[in-house]
């Protein structure tokens, strides 16, 4: 990959869909899910083998990855807490799978009910069958700037948990601020101990969520420090029942319009993206609230 190539991981169908009350037909999740394919996006977590009590919008995962219509080049992948999850995935012939843990005690209890050590134990065997069968595996590092039961997370949390998952073997990490608390300073400051821990830039993405306005800005922080995989969602939706607070991610069609202002590619159709954050604001009944979403692209006159 080019260093001006960057690949956008879209998470509105999963990290975006996840927390929303109002029940969403699979129908509505897989006409979502070929929108993205057809804007260009080539990696789209599609849902979640987690228990449907605790995420009940994505209880509808063993269907949606039956009916999915899986193009070629395009990558689909689950979460996957457990021997349980990795047992259904498989089912549902998922060949990405991404394992998730935080950088903080009260949210790895709260949202997975484990230890970070019991966490990284569950995720073991699931990361170990994946390489067995070849499979991309992620390995997600959530609270990673703050978490909103114990407030700051020190770089060296962040570290010892990312060397752990590399130890598993992922191919990836994304680094999750899941309350979108962090700044550039923050970004600088994990990533950098992160590659100081001598973990490269080329297996880090970046998942940042626009609680407080500050994505945008700490994806400039974090391209200028050489990432060059970033987490969004279309329509800017998102958020996790297990962390009050968290509001949207940070949306696609930002993200998109900055990398294009920037000259870097990425393979996305800004007008065809729209298409898909106005088939999710639909969907789910509330206006685009996206700043992009609002303005569209820029047309010059
Ligand atoms: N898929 C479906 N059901 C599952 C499951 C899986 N992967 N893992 C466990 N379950 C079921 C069990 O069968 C059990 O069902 P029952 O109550 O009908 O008997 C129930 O869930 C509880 O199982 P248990 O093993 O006791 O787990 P737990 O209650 O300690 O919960 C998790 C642990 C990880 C399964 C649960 O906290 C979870 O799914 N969390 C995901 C949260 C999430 O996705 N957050 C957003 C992403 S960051
Ligand atoms: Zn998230």
């Amino acid at each position: 990959m080019a260093d001006r190539d960057v690949r956008i991981y879209e998470v509105g169908p999963r990290d975006g869909l996840q927390n929303e009350t109002a029940p969403i037909s699979t129908d509505a999740k897989l006409r979502f899910i070929q929108l993205l394919a057809d804007a260009g996006l080539r990696e789209i977590e599609a849902t979640s083998f987690v228990s449907p009590t605790a995420i009940p919008q994505l209880g509808d995962a063993n269907e949606l990855m039956a009916r999915l219509e899986r193009r070629p080049g395009v990558r689909y992948p689950v979460l996957v807490p457990n021997r349980r999850g990795l047992e259904r995935a498989q089912a549902a012939g998922a060949d990405a799978l991404c394992v998730f843990t935080a950088a903080s005690e009260p949210f790895t209890k709260a949202n997975i009910n484990m230890t970070i050590p019991e966490s990284i134990d569950a995720a073991g065997p699931v990361v170990e069958t994946a390489r067995e069968h070849g499979w991309w595996t992620r390995g997600y590092v959530s609270t990673a700037f703050g978490c909103p039961y114990q407030g700051e997370v020190g770089e060296a949390a962040v570290v010892g948990v990312a060397q752990q998952l590399i130890e598993l073997g992922v191919d990836e990490l994304s680094i999750g601020d899941t309350i979108g608390v962090a700044g550039p300073a923050d970004v600088r400051r994990v990533v950098g101990a992160l590659t100081g821990a001598g973990i490269g830039t080329d297996r880090l993405a970046m998942h940042f969520h626009d609680t407080r306005g500050t994505a945008l800005a700490n994806v400039t922080a974090a391209l200028d420090l050489g990432i060059r995989c970033f987490d969004a969602s279309t329509g800017g939706t998102g958020g996790c029942p297990y962390a009050p607070g968290a509001a949207g991610n940070l949306a696609t069609e930002d993200l998109v319009y900055l990398l294009d202002r920037e000259g870097l590619s990425h393979g996305v159709d800004l007008d065809a993206l729209l298409v898909a954050a106005r088939h999710i604001s639909e969907t789910l009944g509330r206006a685009l609230g996206t700043k992009v979403g609002q303005a569209g692209g820029w047309r010059v006159p």
